[in-house]
C-alpha cells in the first residue's frame, strides 16, 4: 500500500475512486486515524473488518462531509440532535440515531441504530466531498488500528498498525499529526434525552453551556479513578507496556505526566504535556514510544478537571493492566 503525504487535488480524486472501486483508505482526522471504506460496500466493510481483525457485531462510525446528508443515514432526528450538528460539526462528536435502510447490518452491527460524524479536518472532508461528488453516500471509518490496540494518531502509527495487513491497491493519506488525539465524544440520540456513551473532547458542559442541553453521561463526571473489580472494564487502548496508573515510577519505567510533574531519577520520561489538551494530543504516541523502546511498565499520572480530563482517564482506565 502507499502513502500519500502531498496533495493535489488529482491525489484526492484518485483516493475517492479507490474507495469507490472498494478499497481501503485510511485518513486523518481531527480525533485519530481513521481507516476508510464505502459505508454501502459490503465486501470492501468485510475487508476493512479483517485489515482490523475486528469483530463485525462491533459497529462502525459512518463519516459524511455535511449535516445536509444526515437524512440519508438516520431518521426520526430528535431536535436536540439537530442542535448538536450544529453547533459542534465539523467538529469531534458523533451521533447515534436510527438508522434509514441505507445503513445496513453490515455497518451497524445489526443494530437499528446508526453512528454518524462529521469530522473536522481539511483533508479528511475533501476526501468525503469528492468522494460524494463520485456518487458515494458515507464512508465507514473505525480507528486505524489493529483491534483493541492504541489508535494511531500520524500516518507512520496507522503504517505499524496495519501495513501487514493492507493490500497494494489500499492507501494511507498522510495528513500530519492529529490534534485533538482522542477519539471522537459518543451520544446517543436515540432516547428523549441525549447520553454521552464515549466521553470525548466535546463534553457535557461544553453542551451544556452551548446549548443550555443537559446530557446523561455513563461515565462519572469526576476524575477520581476509582478502583473497579478487575474484569469488569473492557480492556482496550491498550499498548504491549503493562499500564499503571498513579503509582510511583521504578529506574527504568516509562512515565507520561504534566509537566508539572517532575521526572523521579532513572525513569523514562514518554510525555510532559503543559495542559490537558496537549495531553489528549500527546497520550497515544506517548504509549506507543514506550512499545518502540520495548519498555516493560509505563507509570501514568491521570490528569484532572471537567473538561477533556474526562475523556482521557477514560482511555487511561482500560488501557491500564488488570492483572
Ligand atoms: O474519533 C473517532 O470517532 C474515530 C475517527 C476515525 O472518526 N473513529 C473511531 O471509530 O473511534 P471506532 O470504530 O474505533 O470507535 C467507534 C465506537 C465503537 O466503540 C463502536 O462500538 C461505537 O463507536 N459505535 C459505532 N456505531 C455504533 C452504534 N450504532 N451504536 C452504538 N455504538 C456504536
Ligand atoms: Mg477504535
Amino acid at each position: 500500500m502507499a502513502i500519500i503525504s502531498s496533495f493535489t487535488a488529482r491525489t484526492l480524486t484518485d483516493a475517492a475512486t479507490s474507495l469507490r472501486a472498494g478499497n481501503l483508505v485510511a485518513f486523518p482526522t481531527e480525533t485519530v486515524y481513521g481507516l476508510g471504506a464505502d459505508a454501502t460496500n459490503s465486501q470492501a466493510i468485510a475487508k476493512l473488518y479483517a485489515a482490523k481483525a475486528r469483530p463485525t457485531d462491533h459497529p462502525l462510525i459512518v463519516h459524511i462531509s455535511s449535516m445536509v446528508n444526515l437524512d440519508r443515514w438516520a431518521q426520526q432526528v430528535p431536535e436536540y440532535a439537530i442542535k448538536l450538528a450544529r453547533a459542534f460539526w465539523p467538529g469531534p462528536m458523533t451521533l447515534i440515531l436510527p438508522r434509514t435502510n441505507l445503513a445496513q447490518d453490515f455497518i451497524t452491527g445489526s443494530q437499528d441504530n446508526v453512528a454518524l460524524r462529521v469530522p473536522a479536518h481539511s483533508l479528511a472532508l475533501a476526501l468525503l466531498a469528492e468522494f460524494e461528488a463520485q456518487g458515494g453516500l458515507g464512508v465507514a471509518a473505525p480507528s486505524a488500528n489493529r483491534f483493541g490496540q492504541v489508535s494511531p494518531t500520524s500516518a507512520d502509527a496507522v503504517y505499524q498498525e496495519l501495513a501487514g495487513y493492507l493490500t497494494p491497491k489500499d492507501l494511507i493519506l498522510d495528513g500530519g499529526p492529529c490534534q485533538v488525539g482522542i477519539e471522537s465524544t459518543i451520544i446517543n440520540c436515540t432516547q428523549s434525552v441525549p447520553e454521552i456513551l464515549r466521553p470525548g473532547a466535546i463534553t457535557a458542559s461544553m453542551i451544556f453551556d452551548h446549548l443550555g442541553l443537559a446530557v446523561k453521561q455513563i461515565h462519572s463526571a469526576s476524575n477520581n479513578l476509582k478502583i473497579k473489580a478487575p474484569g469488569l472494564l473492557q480492556s482496550h487502548y491498550a499498548p504491549k507496556a503493562k499500564v499503571f496508573l498513579s503509582t510511583t515510577p521504578k529506574p527504568g519505567d516509562g512515565f507520561i505526566a504534566l509537566a508539572a510533574t517532575p521526572t523521579p531519577a532513572g525513569v523514562i520520561r514518554l510525555a510532559s504535556p503543559k495542559n490537558n489538551q496537549e495531553y489528549a494530543q500527546l497520550l497515544y504516541q506517548a504509549l506507543r514510544l514506550a512499545d518502540s523502546k520495548q519498555i516493560p511498565n509505563v507509570i501514568v499520572i491521570p490528569p484532572s478537571g471537567n473538561d477533556l480530563a474526562i475523556a482521557i482517564c477514560d482511555r487511561l482506565e482500560r488501557s491500564a493492566y488488570k492483572s
